[in-house]
């Protein structure tokens, strides 16, 4: 059994979120998503995320390709997470290529392509009547 491990806050939930999660559960058998809490995302930046962070990971622990979600409560601690939960494989977004590549001793890491032309920013600007 392949174990992969993916993070991310995934607020106002998207199809970019979701083609994310499907891939990343295509590279194994397991499906492990940390979603950063609400007090990670504040400390990160300075605003909190529109969906609390029960609502987020309800969601996410909803969809067919997540077998298991966790709180991500910091950003330092991924090397622990990965361990903590046996995972062969990290993926990541490619807005990330290369920043994780320090955990290639731990698992194997990959970074997938962003689904073009959508965001949670783009998407609150948007609701917000900016575009
Ligand atoms: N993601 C993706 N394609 C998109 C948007 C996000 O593949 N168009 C991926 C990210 O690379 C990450 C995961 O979804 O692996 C969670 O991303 P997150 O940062 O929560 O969502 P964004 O929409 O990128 O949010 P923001 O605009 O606040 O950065």
């Amino acid at each position: 059994m392949r174990r992969v491990i993916t993070f991310g806050t995934y607020d106002v939930f998207h199809v970019g979120h979701l083609r994310l999660l499907e891939r990343a559960r295509a590279h194994g058998d397991y499906l492990i998503v940390g979603v950063s809490t609400d007090q990670l995302n504040y400390s990160k930046k300075q605003r909190l995320p529109i969906y609390p962070e029960q609502e987020r990971k309800a969601i996410i622990a909803s969809l067919r390709c997540v077998d298991e979600v966790f709180d991500e409560e910091s950003l330092e601690m991924k090397g622990e997470y990965i361990r903590r939960h046996r995972a062969d494989v990290l993926v990541m977004g490619d807005d990330w290529a290369g920043r994780f590549d320090e955990f290639t001793p731990l698992c194997e890491v990959i970074y997938l392509e962003r689904t073009p032309s959508i965001s949670t920013t783009a998407l609150i600007e948007k609701i917000q009547g900016g575009g």
